[in-house]
């Protein structure tokens, strides 16, 4: 399926929900909300893959307890998670297809808002490497591209931000659909190309300091559900050759639903984090949102009681599960889409900061300047009901 690149105004761009949502009504109760799906009857884990001879070059983790005594995250990851407070995503910028393509760059503009004197200290940063990087194993990054990245990373650090940066719409990973502006890879490369842009990544950031932290992948999804704790294992192994104790965000599958954590299984990893997204309510969040179909319809609000308790529930999952395992949960994304009605967002987003905020879970708004932006790029300042809402007092 393709479609046309959203102009700037619309350009939060969803395709890796879409494969799914196009799927309804029957896989709607299994991944429809992508982050706040509905549990689905407790599926067992998936076992690890039988092997893979073809991964051979980039082992998983020794295997180990992921509870019990002496696992856990080390305390420097729960002072540095849990630091990041009230953060933001550089959306729509270097998860394009090409930075520019969904109308945003990452502009000196944008990275002086934040940082020292600004109104967050904390952004996450996802990339789109795999449209940047060779199609064949190797997956040579882009030397270019590489430096841009590089380079808004270290304008950030310089500004006494801490960065999140991650790998983000690897559309074949996931066993999506190609984005307009992508190009396809040969299927047995796909996994290896993964792996080998890690290496890469952790590579040439293995000298910044701990304000930098890497996510394994954004919203894994369909094809990585039954590889991804394999995966993951292998691409965290990469990363701990040259960044031994950088702090690694890693989340569950079904577009890193909370509903998906039991089937998360971690090496015994203590610089490992977690993260989940949430977007429940989905019909209010989402509406109108054209790489969702079918479109959602306009004009649903929020939150009524019954949309408060399913907001928290998935809240309570996820400080459920970070208090299993004794480690720190970031929210790396919520919001809510421009088309639902302004009073409705400010209801939610107040609401969702106050109950996150209450289970000491750090957290990401999804997006900066774009479709669910906090800030107005045309009239270059916050939108003030939304920023006060995330970010007032
Ligand atoms: C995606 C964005 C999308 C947002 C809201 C994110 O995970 O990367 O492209 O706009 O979710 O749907």
């Amino acid at each position: 399926m393709s479609r046309p690149i959203p102009p700037a105004a619309e350009a939060d761009f969803l395709p890796a929900r879409r494969a799914c949502l196009a799927a309804l009504p029957l896989l709607l109760a299994g991944c429809a909300a992508g982050p706040g799906a509905q549990p689905s009857a407790a599926p067992a884990p998936a076992p690890a893959p039988a092997g893979r001879p073809d991964l051979a070059a980039y082992p998983p983790l020794p295997a180990g307890p992921d509870t019990g005594p002496g696992s856990g995250a080390a305390p420097a990851v729960f002072q540095q998670v849990l630091g990041l407070g009230r953060g933001i995503n550089f959306g729509n910028i270097f998860d394009a297809p090409t930075e520019g393509a969904w109308g945003l760059k990452a502009d000196e503009a944008y990275i002086k808002l934040v940082g020292e004197g600004g109104f967050t200290r904390s952004v996450r940063l996802p990339v789109r490497w795999s449209n940047h990087a060779s199609a064949d194993a190797a997956a040579r990054i882009d030397p270019a591209f590489f430096a841009r990245v590089e380079q808004t990373v270290d304008r950030l650090l310089a500004r006494g931000a801490s960065v999140l940066l991650n790998i983000h719409h690897y559309r074949q990973f996931d066993g999506d659909p190609l984005d307009p502006g992508e190009f396809a890879v040969d299927p047995a490369v796909v996994d290896l190309r993964f792996l080998a842009m890690w290496q890469q990544i952790a590579e040439r950031f293995a000298n910044r300091g701990p304000a930098l932290m890497f996510e394994v992948y954004n919203e894994p999804h369909g094809r990585l559900e039954p590889l991804w704790n394999d995966l993951l294992s292998r691409a965290l192994r990469v990363i701990r050759q040259r960044n031994p104790e950088r702090v690694v965000v890693v989340g569950p599958t079904e577009w890193n639903s909370a509903n998906a954590l039991p089937r998360l299984v971690l090496p015994p990893d203590r610089f490992v984090a977690l993260t989940v997204h949430h977007y429940e309510p989905f019909e209010f969040t989402h509406q109108g949102a054209a790489w969702v179909q079918p479109v959602k319809p306009l004009g649903a609000n929020c939150c009524s009681t019954e949309q408060q308790a399913l907001m928290l529930r998935l809240l309570d999952l996820a400080a459920a599960d970070a208090q299993r395992r004794q480690r720190p949960m970031l929210v790396g994304e919520f919001g809510a889409y421009s088309k639902a009605p302004l009073a409705g967002r400010v209801s939610y987003l107040r609401f969702m900061r106050n109950a996150m905020e209450a289970r000491q879970m750090p957290w990401m708004y999804w997006e900066l300047a774009s479709g669910f932006g906090v800030y107005d790029p045309m009239a270059q300042r916050m939108r003030p009901d939304l920023f006060e809402a995330l970010y007032g007092r």
